[in-house]
């Protein structure tokens, strides 16, 4: 019997799944996916770094349940998440035959979780296939809601596809092996849940943080909330036509900074996303929106996690404030020409501005990188 601490139940009708938390779920896969998917085969896209550390658990769990599967070893890292590696999985899958009932397992972060998503969207016009998310990130955020996609040199995650998961499995132990730079970029994403709607979750992190960092109780505790949270908005707008751009809070100023910083280790995207919650509360601050000691709480708590918090924490030199608002302009919260922001009231009170000025914005971003 796998040994399941949480349950968190994805209701989405036709593509309602299960996301499954517990200590140890990938040494129990083979009896968890033996037992939903009797008689499939399945295509495991990893990369490197999981390979080395979580693979052979998988790997073990299959073969001892007696199940076909395949291995497809990818590089680490946000550049793996292009046209030429996607096109190197879909062919992958179909060498191995994999047939339209087969499933394929994206083992790894948020990278390898968009990436196998998109390549089991697309192969045999649309496989099945379970999330194992190995960072904090991927199992508090993108494994869960069906965006799977690639990057553009225009910017990121423009290709992809909604396609759901059938299975979330996040397994605790495989965050005792991740770097612990990685982990508070994730930590960004839970922090996020409390700061949209949910100020009593926020509060509750401040006087978890420690233990969740430590990897007690809390940590299991707060995955299950974020997953639980997540599950709520994905039910409510799976497309994201409404609510759902909620979760974007952060991430417009975020993914330009990760532009500007080419998607480099100079800035994870968790830790853009720190900031750029941080730059939302100050820019609602700055509209007379949000009290300036909210945006200032939120800043301390992420500094103690070990989060950059202000545009001078990243290192090197950012481009210029025009080439920021030229990739703001161009992320796909744009719409018909007017930015869309996610802006705030205060801690849990965020809401969605569709009519934000660029230049309000540029002013802004002049002004915070003065400090
Ligand atoms: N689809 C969505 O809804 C959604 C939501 C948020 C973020 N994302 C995407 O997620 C990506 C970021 O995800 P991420 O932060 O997990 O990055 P990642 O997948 O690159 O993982 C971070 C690093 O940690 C390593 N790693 C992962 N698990 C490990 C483990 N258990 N032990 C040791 N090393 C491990 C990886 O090899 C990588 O080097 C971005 O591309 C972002 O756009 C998607």
């Amino acid at each position: 019997m796998a040994e399941i601490s949480h349950q968190v139940h994805v209701a989405l009708g036709a593509r309602a799944y299960d996301i499954l938390v517990g200590p140890r779920l990938i040494d129990e896969a083979g009896s968890i996916l033996a037992e939903r998917f009797p008689g499939r085969r399945f295509g495991i896209i990893t990369d490197e770094n999981v390979a080395r550390t979580h693979l052979p658990r998988l790997l073990a769990a299959l073969d001892g349940a007696g199940i076909d599967h395949a291995e497809i070893v990818l590089p680490a890292g946000e550049s793996t998440k292009s046209w030429a590696f996607l096109g190197q999985a879909v062919e992958a899958l179909l060498a191995a035959r994999l047939e339209r009932g087969d499933l394929v397992i994206a083992l790894g972060g948020g990278v390898i979780g968009d990436l196998a998503g998109c390549a089991a969207a697309l192969v045999r016009r649309g496989m099945g296939f379970v999330q194992m998310p190995t960072s904090l990130l991927a199992q508090v955020d993108s494994s869960v809601g069906g965006k799977t996609g690639i990057n553009s040199p225009h910017g990121k995650n423009l290709i992809g596809a909604f396609h759901q998961p059938k299975l979330v499995l996040a397994d605790l132990s495989t965050l005792d092996t991740l770097p612990a730079r990685q982990f508070a970029a994730g930590y960004a994403e839970v922090v996020k849940y409390g700061l949209i709607d949910d100020a009593a979750f926020f509060e509750w992190l401040e006087a978890n943080r420690e233990e969740i960092f430590a990897g007690g109780p809390a940590r299991g505790e707060a995955i299950a909330r974020c997953c639980a949270h997540k599950a709520r908005v994905v039910i409510e707008d799976e497309t994201e036509q409404g609510a759902r751009a909620l979760l974007n809070l952060g991430h417009t100023f975020g993914h330009a900074l990760e532009k500007d910083t080419g998607y480099s280790d100079r800035l994870l995207h968790g830790e853009g996303v720190a900031i750029g919650m941080v730059l939302a509360h100050r820019f609602s601050t700055r509209l007379r929106l949000a009290p300036g000691q909210d945006g200032a709480r939120v800043a301390a708590h992420l500094r103690q996690a070990g989060l950059p918090t202000m545009l001078g924490d990243i290192p090197g030199t950012l481009g210029a404030t025009e080439t920021l608002m030229a990739a703001i302009a161009q992320d796909k919260k744009v719409s018909r020409g007017a930015l869309t922001f996610i802006l705030t009231r205060g801690i849990g009170q965020a809401f969605i501005e569709k009519n934000v000025e660029a230049a309000q914005v540029s002013d802004f971003l002049d002004e915070a990188r003065a400090g």
